[in-house]
């Protein structure tokens, strides 16, 4: 098993939730750190907490996402994507415009930063992706997200035997109680934490530390590429108060 220390980890939407605690872990564990977000503020915060390097980085800019992983000082250990956030619409409500841009963020940006890797990360080294578990649990305005979750694994494997011997792994989480939870659900967010603590087999919620220790796990076991990891407490083996399987 490799350790993280003296490593370089890059993390993309590493200012908040899942990313930023990555990042924390990777500090604790002696990484230098990358870190990149699109709010100058939470750059800056990010910076003074961990001694990290920070970009500002939209990740549906693709040139920009280039010249990012041109500048970054070679070679790097580990690349974790850990933002562009879901977007939610029923289908009769869907604007079409927006939604290809969310599905070229999420699907092509997932290849172009693939695309970066056999020259930016060492040889077995790795490319960790985050997505969710909604491409399994139907829903009502579910559908690009679900997409989204659909398409990873497969270009996680793909990539796997392309970019070897760089691996790459994907993440697929539940409800995680980060800030991006928090602004989606709004007032509703307490009612969902005790919910969730009631009905998950785990009987707690999870967050972005649980998230994180395994993003850790899957850089630093050299045994891992090519699959999807689900870390979602259990919550899609049980059915919500609505019936319906619980979604984030
Ligand atoms: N939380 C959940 O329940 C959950 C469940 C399943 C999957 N996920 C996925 O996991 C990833 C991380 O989620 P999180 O809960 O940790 O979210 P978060 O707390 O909002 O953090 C997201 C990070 O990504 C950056 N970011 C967001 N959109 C970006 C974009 N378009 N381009 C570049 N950077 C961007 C943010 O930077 P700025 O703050 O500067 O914008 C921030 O650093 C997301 O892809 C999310 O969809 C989350």
């Amino acid at each position: 098993m490799d350790s993280l220390s003296g490593s370089t980890v890059v993390i993309i939407g590493g200012t908040s939730g899942i990313g930023l605690e990555t990042a924390r872990q990777a500090h604790a564990a002696e990484a230098k750190l990358v870190l990149t977000g699109r709010n100058q503020e939470r750059l800056g915060a990010a910076s003074d907490e961990l001694g990290a390097s920070t970009a500002l980085l939209e990740l549906g800019d693709a040139a920009a996402l280039r010249r990012f992983f041109a500048e970054l000082p070679v070679p790097v250990d580990h690349v974790l994507v850990s933002g562009g956030g879901p977007f939610y619409s029923p289908i009769a409500e869907l604007d079409f415009d927006r939604a290809l841009g969310v599905l070229d963020e999420h699907l092509l940006g997932s290849l172009r930063i693939a695309r970066e890797c056999p020259t930016r990360v060492r040889p077995g080294g790795s490319l960790t992706f985050v997505t969710g578990t909604h491409a399994r649990r139907p829903g009502v305005g579910l559908s690009l997200a679900a997409i989204a979750a659909a398409a990873l694994p497969a270009i996680t494997a793909n990539a796997a035997v392309e970019l070897a011997p760089v691996r790459v792994n994907a993440i697929a989480a539940g409800f995680v109680d980060t800030p991006l939870s928090a602004r989606l659900l709004g007032d509703e967010l307490d009612h969902r934490r005790e919910q969730l603590r009631a009905t998950l087999p785990i009987r707690r919620v999870v967050g972005p530390a649980d998230v994180a220790a395994l993003a850790r796990h899957l850089m630093t076991n050299t045994a891992l590429t090519g699959a999807t990891y689900d870390v979602d407490g259990g919550q899609q083996l049980i059915m919500s108060e609505k019936g319906q399987h619980d979604g984030p």
